[in-house]
Parts: C-alpha cells; sequence; structure tokens
C-alpha cells in the first residue's frame, strides 16, 4: 500500500478511535455533573505547585458551565478561521461549528478565487464530518507562495446511516489570504506563550502580533489551563475573549504544546482542536510525533519540540496517563533527520522552541528527573522548572547544528541566559499571563525574531508595560 494512503488511514482510525473514546469521558463528565476548572482542582487538592496554585487567579479557566446550545437557529460557522501548523506545502484551516458540519474550503491564487479549488475536511474514505471543529488540510501547495481562501460547510441533518440531508449551505462571504513558509518569505516570526486563557494578558498579546504582522507565529504553550471540554478548548483556540478574533485567520501558527495543554479529558486529545501535523510530512517511525516541526521561514529554520508534562511518568498525582519519557526519546530521532534536511542545515539561523526551558542557572530550580515522584527539598518546586533529561537528548544535537537560539516558556517570567559552558546556544525565557507588573519578570512577552541586514533582531515586547525588554542580535551561522 502507498505510503501516503497506510498514513491517512493511519491517522483516521486513530482519530476515529480518540473521537468515540473522548465524547464517552465527556458524555460521562456531564452526567456526573462532574465539570470541574482549574481553580476547583488546585482548591480541594491541595497542590502543592505554586505554579498551578497561581494560575486560578492569572488564567481564567476557559471551562463553560455548560456546553453552547447547539442547533439551527444559530450560525453554522460560529469562529473566524485558525490556520495551523505553518509549512512550505501545506496548511491546515480549522474552525468551530454549531452543528453537525461538513466543512470545505475553497483556495486559489487570484485574490476573486476565479482559479478556486475546494478541499473537504477530513482524509481519504470519509470526510471529516464534525459537530465542534472542521480541520481541512491543504496540501500540494507551492512554497513561498501567496493563496486566497475561504471557508463554508453544509449543515448536515443525520438521522442515521440511511437518512442524512443537506439542510443548507453555510459559507463566509470574506476571503482571506495566507503565505506558505519557504525559503523566499519573509525572515520574521513572533512567539507567544503561557497565555493560560487569561484575557486580560491575551488581548495587548495578540494586539501586538497583530500589529507586528510576521510571517508566522509561534504559540509555545501552556495555551490551556485544564480543559476538560470541547466547548472550553474552543474558547481558546476559536473563540478567544479578545479583540481580534481573527488572530490566525491570515498568520499561520505554529503550535509547541505545553504542559497544561495535555491537562483535562478534553486536552488529553487536544488533536480535536488543534490537529497534529500531516502524517505524509514525515518517515512512518516518527507518525506519532504529530507536534514536531522543522519549518525554514527565508533565513530561519524553526525547530518545534514538546517537552511534555513537567512531572515525571511515575509521579502518583497524574496516576500513569503521561508517558513523556519515550516521547522525549522519539524525538531525539526526529531531531536528528530534521537537522539533516537541507533547507534545515542550510539556513543561516536556526532557532529552536520547546515550552519547558532546557537549562536554569539557579541550582534550586527542580530539573525535572527526580525519581519517583519529582520530590526533593533542595528544589522549590515539585515538578520541572527545567527539563534536564530533553536537555541531554537534544541538546548535543542543536548544538552540533549550530543552533544560535533556544527559546522556551514556562516559568512565566522573562529571562535571557547566555551561552556558556554548558551550551553554546543562547535561551530566552518567555513571560506569562500576569498583568500585575508587580513582579520582575513576570509580565506577557511577545518574542520578535526578523533578519534585517544580514542579522537575526529578536526583540522582547514587555506586554504590560508597552516598552522592549531585550534586545539580542545574532550573526548567521555560515
Ligand atoms: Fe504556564
Ligand atoms: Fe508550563
Amino acid at each position: 500500500m502507498p505510503e501516503r494512503k497506510i498514513s491517512f488511514q493511519k491517522r483516521l482510525i486513530s482519530r476515529a478511535f480518540f473521537v468515540s473514546l473522548q465524547r464517552y469521558f465527556v458524555e460521562t463528565m456531564k452526567r456526573r455533573e462532574f465539570i470541574r476548572n482549574a481553580a476547583i482542582v488546585a482548591a480541594t487538592s491541595g497542590m502543592s505547585s505554586p505554579l498551578l496554585a497561581m494560575e486560578p487567579e492569572e488564567g481564567a479557566s476557559a471551562q463553560s458551565p455548560s456546553e453552547e446550545k447547539k442547533g439551527g437557529s444559530q450560525p453554522l460557522i460560529d469562529s473566524e478561521p485558525v490556520l495551523q501548523n505553518y509549512a512550505a506545502t501545506s496548511m491546515g484551516i480549522a474552525f468551530s461549528v454549531t452543528d453537525w458540519a461538513n466543512g470545505y474550503v475553497i483556495y486559489g491564487e487570484k485574490p476573486d478565487l476565479s482559479d478556486g479549488r475546494k478541499v473537504l475536511c477530513g482524509g481519504y474514505r470519509v470526510s471529516g464530518m464534525d459537530n465542534e471543529v472542521i480541520h481541512v488540510r491543504l496540501t500540494g501547495l507551492k512554497p513561498s507562495t501567496l493563496y486566497y481562501y475561504k471557508i463554508g460547510a453544509d449543515r448536515i441533518a443525520y438521522k442515521d446511516g440511511y437518512h442524512i440531508s443537506i439542510t443548507g449551505i453555510e459559507e463566509k462571504p470574506q476571503i482571506y489570504s495566507f503565505r506558505t513558509a519557504g525559503e523566499r518569505v519573509k525572515s520574521h516570526f513572533c512567539v507567544i506563550n503561557d497565555t493560560h486563557a487569561s484575557w486580560k494578558a491575551v488581548n495587548p498579546t495578540i494586539n501586538k502580533v497583530m500589529e507586528l504582522q510576521p510571517s508566522c507565529v509561534i504559540w509555545n504553550g501552556d495555551a490551556c489551563n485544564t480543559e476538560e471540554t470541547i466547548a472550553a478548548q474552543k474558547r481558546i483556540f476559536f473563540k478567544p475573549e479578545i479583540d481580534r478574533k481573527d488572530f490566525a485567520a491570515t498568520i499561520p501558527y505554529l503550535f509547541c504544546p505545553g504542559n497544561h495543554d495535555n491537562r483535562g479529558l478534553a486536552n488529553l486529545h487536544l488533536e480535536r482542536v488543534w490537529m497534529y501535523r500531516q502524517q505524509e510530512e514525515r518517515m512512518p517511525r516518527d507518525w506519532d510525533l504529530g507536534r514536531n516541526f522543522a519549518v525554514r521561514m527565508g533565513d530561519i529554520a524553526l525547530i518545534g519540540l514538546d517537552t511534555g508534562e513537567d512531572k515525571l511518568d511515575s509521579n502518583p498525582k497524574f496516576c500513569g496517563l503521561f508517558v513523556s519519557e519515550p516521547y522525549r526519546v522519539a524525538q531525539r530521532e526526529w531531531l536528528r533527520d530534521a537537522l539533516r534536511r537541507p533547507e534545515i542545515a542550510g539556513a543561516p539561523y536556526l532557532v529552536a522552541l520547546c515550552h519547558i526551558p532546557l537549562y536554569d542557572p539557579d541550582p534550586k530550580t527542580n530539573p525535572g528527573d527526580i525519581f519517583p515522584d519529582d520530590k526533593d527539598k533542595k528544589y522549590t518546586t515539585d515538578y520541572a522548572m527545567w527539563q534536564r533529561t530533553c536537555a541531554t537528548l537534544w541538546g548535543p544535537l542543536l548544538e552540533k547544528a549550530g543552533c544560535q537560539l533556544l527559546l522556551t516558556a514556562h516559568q512565566h517570567c522573562f529571562r535571557i541566559d547566555a551561552p556558556n559552558d554548558d551550551h553554546k546556544w543562547m535561551q530566552i525565557v518567555g513571560g506569562g499571563p500576569n498583568m500585575t507588573g508587580k513582579t520582575e519578570g513576570h509580565f506577557p512577552t511577545v518574542i520578535e525574531g526578523e533578519v534585517r541586514e544580514g542579522k537575526l533582531i529578536v526583540t522582547v515586547h514587555n506586554i504590560y508595560s508597552g516598552e522592549v525588554c531585550g534586545t539580542v542580535t545574532f550573526p548567521g551561522r555560515r
């Protein structure tokens, strides 16, 4: 069987399984009236994590007290499109729906879409009909190319397998555009992180990104808190309570998950709202690595890694639900090969991203390898503040490849770590959702990187004060 067919089949089977499993869990939870948010979890479990304890105040849970009402009285499409998984030859386009819908995208290179092609959601065999989120993946695109598109969906009345009808076609009138990744696009990115659905922080953060208009944005984890329902996830990724609902309609995003993006029943399968990368974009060995990316954007190669949970797999708090250790090892093999790809190896600048830092100068910060339960009195937290295991697995490869900059998050406190004997790359830790201005370094950041006059200039914007809080310049690595 051709590789492409196998990959689609696997994707469809696993998606169907995960969807039904998740619906079972969500329905079970609803029956038990067991909807909880991060604040309640922290308050009732005596959670000792200072970071977790802080988050309910800083980041209002996206949990909705009740599922939104579905039905024909609402517009079928109730969000702007979200460009997911920026790449050179493909683009993911997702949007929220209020009822059963068979969604599609019409795209072309002409602004009026007179050359438009229609692509249905889903893959081979069946479409991706859904009543929550529609995912359309455009493939076979040209690198560094401007495309126009619009979104639409057939409203499906579904009674059973033989009684299905289309009760309306709803198409958004707007025509949007995006440019695929590639060597000929503007070398300009922005990074946001630890937004935690804290709208007071997310709103000005996104406003800054919209002002800067980068070629792509990397969302470096902890977009979520602890999300138990798809409705809660949709409020984060499709219907945020911010001014710019179109935040990702024309600027494509890349997503590096944070530890909080794994937590909660719905987040166990975040791919229901933020699709995995196409399996045919990587070899069969790496099919399960749906979050890693290696993307060439102008003169910059962007590498995305997933540090996983901030607690050990053996920590009894999470009852064996997480399997981060082999995941990190598998990513080392993916990274080794990704760094050899010509468009990555040949890029003048190599920038890597992951949520949990790979270095911390403070010996009291927990390195994430304190077996079995992350506890040791010599550390200030009982969870990883940085990731020594990932640093050991990935660091030498990044170093050998000449990585100049590592962008991380997780600690909610902006910091720049200069290269040292431990590593040659510079590490910048982005800030968090705190908008009080009371603690040094604790403010939201937008980390902007742009190549100008033969140099990569990284500017860190303090979103609380509106000032620039750091600037670093890198010469090309070759
Ligand atoms: Fe966070
Ligand atoms: Fe985190």
